[in-house]
């Protein structure tokens, strides 16, 4: 990984779209096997990282990059996701070149392997991918095979994105934010008859909150799977952050069962350093999960 070099260049201009929620029948073209053949090769940004942070104080969601686009530098923090997503292979670019994340392709492979063994076909699955962004995780899922797979995320700009760059992927795309769904947001999901959810790279550290994943969980099937990825540090009681606290417990506790656990490599930091999750298949065993998991301090 290079510091102070710019690199690469734009060619292409976002297709506009509408925004709010989308289906297969709406969109245009052919899911795309890979992100390279989606967007093409030749789709290259200027970007360059900060000098490294010598004291490692920079929370992950605070960090930066600076990208530069018709002769002007701009900063951006990784979770500018509005602004990342508007530019065509910046997200891929960034996560996926640069900084080598593999979490789409590792949540994906080690549901598969469980199913595998389990004798379920991934195929019949109905997955709700939480935090779906512009498809890079759905992407994965459906190279295990899905039956119906809904996306969901708070940022209207991933949907765009996703239309753009990956159109026909979901059968369903949802803006929506998950801490505040109404009942007929909780009917409509309820008639996917979800029995799957997914998130990836998406929990905790500023992203979806504690809240918000256990409504997922509460409107996919009693026994339905769920598969995630989450910082290692979860594992650790000195992690107080809501997410390890509401994961420890929800581990621990009757309402979900482990199937696999895994330590891996997410991705490397700007500095080069590597990032290790947890990789996370468990399955739900209660139709209803207790609100008060999200909120730990009760
Ligand atoms: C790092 S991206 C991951 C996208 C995709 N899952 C992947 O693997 O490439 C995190 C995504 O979570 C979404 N997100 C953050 N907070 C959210 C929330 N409260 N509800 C739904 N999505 C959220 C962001 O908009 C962003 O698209």
């Amino acid at each position: 990984m290079k510091d102070g070099s710019w690199v690469g260049f734009n060619t292409l201009t976002p297709t506009p779209t509408a925004e709010g929620v989308m289906n297969k029948t709406e969109a245009r073209g052919h899911v795309q096997a890979s992100w390279s053949s989606a967007l093409g090769r030749s789709i290259r940004h200027r970007i360059r990282f900060p000098p490294p942070n010598g004291d490692g104080t920079l929370a992950q969601d605070e960090a930066f990059f600076h990208l530069m686009e018709d002769g002007e530098q701009r900063t951006l923090r990784f979770h500018d996701y509005g602004e990342i997503y508007r530019r065509p292979g910046l997200y891929e670019q960034l996560f996926y070149d640069r900084l080598k994340c593999q979490s789409p392709k590792k949540v994906a492979s080690v549901l598969g392997k469980v199913l595998r063994d389990e004798g379920v076909y991934p195929s019949e699955l109905r997955v709700l991918d939480l935090g779906a962004g512009n498809g890079m995780s759905g992407e994965a899922l459906t190279a295990n095979g899905v039956a119906r797979l809904v996306g969901v995320d708070i940022e209207p700009r991933a949907m765009k994105a996703l239309e753009r760059d990956r159109p026909g992927l979901y059968d369903q795309y949802y803006v929506w934010d998950f801490t505040s769904l109404d009942d007929e947001q909780r009917q409509e999901l309820a008639g996917w008859n979800l029995d799957c959810l997914c998130s990836v790279a998406a929990l905790g550290f500023g992203d979806i909150p504690p809240a918000a994943f256990l409504q997922a969980l509460n409107v996919v099937q009693q026994d339905a799977w769920v598969a995630f990825n989450i910082k290692e540090t979860f594992l650790d009681q000195s992690d107080k952050s809501g997410f390890s606290v509401m994961i420890r417990s929800l581990v621990l506790s009757e309402y979900l069962d482990l199937f696999h656990l895994e330590r891996y490599r997410h991705r490397y930091s700007m500095d080069g350093t590597p990032l290790y999750y947890f990789a996370i298949v468990a399955r739900k065993s209660a139709l209803h999960i207790p609100e008060e998991f999200a909120d730990p301090s009760d």
